[in-house]
């Protein structure tokens, strides 16, 4: 019998080393490695087809002759899982969906077995009962003939369902559920995690069908298990938001197949999840409209535009040193507006407490929405409201100059959609820009110092 070999394996970073350390040398996690076993190397991943038949060996092609099937894609119901796909799902694609317990991934995947009507949808689950998953299936309150449900976790004995049902789109709800018999260690370790994800890669790949993992997240918030996993699917999604508010976000990740800028959003109802077509009406309808410290700010995500609402609060410190704190916008950005607007602007930050907000829990990395930032902060520190009908749009340098952004015609006509009467960008944005064509009225700035004596008279 072939001797079974243990190695030690960091459940972090997936690592592996002869024997147990402390602290791994990779990622510098403490007390993340375990004991697993592996078993013989020559043997073969368990294959998705028949024992005997053999898996066809692959040919070098010329790249001329290799077909494009890149157009080809399934478009779903579902046109934000769409949007964050790059366009639909891949045939032989292999995506992966984070999440935190709850969020509403094994949800997500159910609607899009039942609406899927046409196509052969396997959803595998490890987690829940069939009888779960038609109690859920009646909540959303849609069904589907071509919706088959399979509890069960070892990918042999899915392989062998998959030959007979012949899917075209496969669930696994989650990879941490799963294992495959040829690794003794427990299921959810990273060399199960591995194992079974190559596995289902071989399959996906050979058979061209476009599989679906779900996998849990780590109490850090990055997906469980290994890197490694993230390396080997194609596309990794991330839904997020608080389980306590009803708005859900699906953000691409990664995506060998389009941008990874894109973003799906969702409200999760009694019955299911709805997708949210305009989100700016939500993300700033919620406001009453003389608060201080409150700007909005015209953003794209992806490809969509986003007007989103910043709100901060800026209160004399009462310790020594000040407190800064930012949700959904860079904290080091922060600082270094904060910089600008004392050194350029005159404005007496220093001695103040900040704490700033992105409403609706999104997370805003694009410098477009710095004047919106600066605006919401010298509001905030005058108490000085701004009108509920103005928009802001440009990137501010250290030099406090008003600096122009990418697509500012999609910024100025969201706005204008949205029932904004006037938009603030940078002087530099005019170039080529007919303001007649608009019905917004558009200022043009070159100066931070401008901005505030327009805002503040
Ligand atoms: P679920 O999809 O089970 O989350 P995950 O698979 O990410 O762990 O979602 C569970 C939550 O969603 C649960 O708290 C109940 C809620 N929910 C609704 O509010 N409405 C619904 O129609 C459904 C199916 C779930
Ligand atoms: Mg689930």
């Amino acid at each position: 019998m072939a001797k079974i070999k243990t190695v030690y394996v960091c459940q972090n970073c997936g690592v592996q080393s002869a024997k147990w350390v402390g602290k791994c040398n990779s990622c510098n996690e403490w007390n993340t490695y375990v004991e697993e076993q592996v078993g013989p190397p020559e043997k073969e991943l368990t294959n998705w087809r028949e024992k005997d038949s053999k898996s066809p060996t692959s040919k070098p092609i010329r790249l001329n002759e290799i077909e494009n099937n890149s157009e080809k894609r399934i478009v779903t119901y579902d046109k934000e899982l769409n949007r964050v796909l790059g366009g639909g799902i891949v045939y032989g694609s292999l995506v992966l969906i984070g999440g935190e317990p709850g969020i509403g991934k094994s949800t997500l995947m159910l609607q899009l077995a039942l609406s899927s009507k046409r196509l052969k949808v396997l959803y595998v689950s490890g987690e829940e009962s069939q009888q779960q998953i038609k109690m859920r299936a009646q909540r959303i309150g849609q069904s589907s003939d071509n919706c088959f449900i399979l509890a069960e976790t070892s990918t042999q004995h899915i392989f062998t369902q998959i030959r007979e049902i012949q899917p075209d789109i496969l669930v696994i709800d989650s990879i941490q559920t799963l294992h495959t018999p040829r690794i003794e260690s427990a299921a959810g370790s990273v060399s199960q995690v591995r194992e079974c994800t190559a596995e289902l890669l071989k399959f996906a790949k050979e058979s061209n069908t476009p599989v679906f993992l779900v996998g849990h997240i780590t109490k850090e918030g990055s997906l469980a298990g290994p890197k490694v996993l993230e390396h080997m699917v194609d596309t990794v999604l991330q839904f997020e938001g608080d389980r306590h508010l009803a708005y859900r976000i699906l953000r691409t990740v990664k995506n060998r197949f389009g941008s990874t800028s894109e973003l799906g959003i969702y409200e999760m109802q009694s019955t299911g999840l709805r997708e949210v077509s305009n989100p700016s009406e939500i993300l700033i309808s919620q406001r009453e409209a003389d608060s201080p410290g409150v700007a909005i700010g015209a953003s794209i995500e992806g490809n969509r535009p986003l007007l989103i609402e910043i709100q901060s609060l800026v209160s004399t410190a009462s310790y020594g040193t000040p407190q800064r704190s930012s949700t959904g916008f860079d904290a080091k950005r922060l600082n270094m507006l904060l910089a600008v607007l004392e050194k350029r602007g005159g404005f007496r930050l220093s001695s103040q407490d900040v704490f700033l907000n992105v409403a609706g829990g999104i997370k805003i990395e694009e410098p477009a929405i710095d004047l919106a930032v600066c605006a919401s902060l010298v509001s905030g520190l005058h108490d000085a409201p701004i009108s509920d009908k103005t928009a802001f749009a440009a990137e501010v340098g250290l030099g406090g100059e008003v600096r122009a952004v990418n697509r500012i015609d999609n910024r100025i006509s969201e706005a204008e959609k949205l029932g904004f009467t006037e938009i603030f960008i940078s002087k530099y944005n005019m170039k080529g820009l007919d303001p007649k064509k608009y019905e917004i009225k558009i200022r043009p700035f070159s100066r931070l110092t401008d901005v505030f004596e327009e805002l503040l008279g």
